[in-house]
């Protein structure tokens, strides 16, 4: 074997180990009530397959968390005031379903993003009804960005920032938000 197929030997083997240790770091989804898999196979067509989703699905993380482009801040708090805000509140303080806000839980998964993607696709119950129909997978990444963004408790306590993350995360502050509004309006 010569010098240039060994070494496409070995990158074809790396390439396996690789695309081997990804199927491994996959996900897993379940209904948050009943514990049943969820599947994506009800997903709409549009918006499965963009980075951000693609990265969550591996590894549970939202690269929307927090987001310094400005648009997709935009896009989150849209699509919140639009699909949750009327039932959990403007600022996800509860209202006919219950805060958002705070580091506690009817579900204790909801501390985690995959807990939240679940709920958000699959449902819990009464009122709270799945999601699949109404957004896509990304726009639900996009809104649980903004359910996060809206924490006013303590960053030590929320389960779904990294270390990292909790260093530099500043609890919202419905006063500001309002007042920041208002003047642009
Ligand atoms: C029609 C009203 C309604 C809408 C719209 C709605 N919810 Fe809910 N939600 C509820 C109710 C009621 C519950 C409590 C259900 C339960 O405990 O099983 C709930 C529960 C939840 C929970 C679980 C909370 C916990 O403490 O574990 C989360 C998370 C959640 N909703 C997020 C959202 C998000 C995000 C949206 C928008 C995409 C949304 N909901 C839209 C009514 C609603």
């Amino acid at each position: 074997m010569n010098q240039h197929s060994k070494t496409k030997l070995a990158l074809v083997a790396a390439a396996a180990i690789l695309a081997g240790s990804a199927a491994f770091a996959q996900q897993q989804f379940y209904n948050i009530v009943d514990g049943s898999p969820l599947s994506f196979d009800d997903a709409m067509e549009e918006g499965r397959d963009t980075e951000a989703v693609k990265h969550f699905m591996e590894t549970g993380e939202n690269l929307y968390n927090e987001s310094e482009d400005p648009e997709v801040m935009a896009e989150a708090e849209d699509l919140y005031l639009a699909m949750c805000s009327g039932c959990h509140g403007h600022y996800a303080e509860g209202k006919i379903g219950p805060g958002l806000n705070d580091d506690y839980w009817t579900y204790p998964s909801n501390d985690t993003d995959v807990g939240l993607f679940s709920t958000l696709y699959g449902g819990a119950t009464g009122q709270m009804g799945p999601m699949w129909g109404s957004l896509t997978l990304d726009e639900m990444l996009h809104t649980m960005a903004w359910v996060r963004h809206l924490y006013v408790g303590e960053p030590n306590t929320a389960g779904w920032l990294t270390e990292e993350q909790r260093a530099r995360f500043t609890p919202f502050k419905p006063k500001e938000k309002d007042k920041a509004d208002s003047e642009q309006s």
